[in-house]
């Protein structure tokens, strides 16, 4: 356990703040639970795989007895970021609360799984700033053309028919990350093999 200090931030539009540190340090609470704490961060198009593979690895290493949990981009467009829309400056905002929560999250002892198609390079930088140490970028990669075929909420069909004009991929890039840790081919390699890949990926990243 460490003493309570508290730092005045030097952030713009947050003046007077001093951020609360309690003595339960990060470090504590990783000792605690036998593993680092962080953020795995998912990006790629929709229908890639990235909830399927986040949940099955969530399953697998919670079991195991790991602090793990999922933080979706649909769940949190649910509901803290429902205000958001999908044009790139919305989509912005959305990355950097996520990446927010997900600090928070990791600061708490958690293996954050974070599912964001995060299509824009900038703003997966922008997370990896904001997060430090313990963060790893994932591309789960797959062709279009079978994320199309899978295509599981029926969103490919309806933005081809021109109803969502910004949907990624078709109206909007997605720009393929140059910075992946981990790459996961979801059009060469099925749900087991992706879920085998990175839960031992996490299990040595997030060693003590
Ligand atoms: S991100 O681009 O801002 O990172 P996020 O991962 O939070 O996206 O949300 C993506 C989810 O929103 C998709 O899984 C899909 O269900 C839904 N969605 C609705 N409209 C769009 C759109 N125009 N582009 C992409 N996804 C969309």
């Amino acid at each position: 356990m460490s003493t309570v200090v508290q730092t005045k931030v030097a952030v713009p539009g947050a003046t007077e703040v001093y951020p609360h540190r309690g003595c339960v340090t990060r470090r504590c609470r990783n000792e605690r639970h036998g593993h680092r704490s962080g953020v795995v961060w998912l990006t790629g198009l929709s229908g890639a795989g990235k909830s399927t593979i986040a949940s099955a690895v969530e399953a697998e290493l919670f079991e195991a007895g790991w602090l793990i949990t999922v933080l979706d981009g649909d769940t949190l467009r649910a509901g803290l970021n429902s205000d958001l829309d999908f044009s790139a400056a919305a989509r912005e905002e959305n990355l950097r609360r996520a990446g927010e929560v997900a600090l928070l999250l990791a600061e708490a002892g958690y293996v954050v799984l974070a599912t964001f198609i995060s299509p824009h390079q900038a703003g997966r930088e922008a997370v990896r700033r904001v997060v430090g140490d313990d963060f790893h970028l994932v591309h789960v990669r797959a062709r279009l053309e079978d994320c199309i075929a899978r295509d599981p909420k029926g969103l490919y069909r309806r933005a081809l028919a021109g109803a969502i004009p910004n949907f990624t991929g078709i109206g909007q890039a997605y720009e393929e990350p140059p910075d992946a840790d981990l790459i996961l081919d979801t059009s060469g390699a099925d749900v087991e093999t992706c879920r085998h890949t990175l839960a031992g990926f996490i299990r040595e990243r997030f060693a003590l």
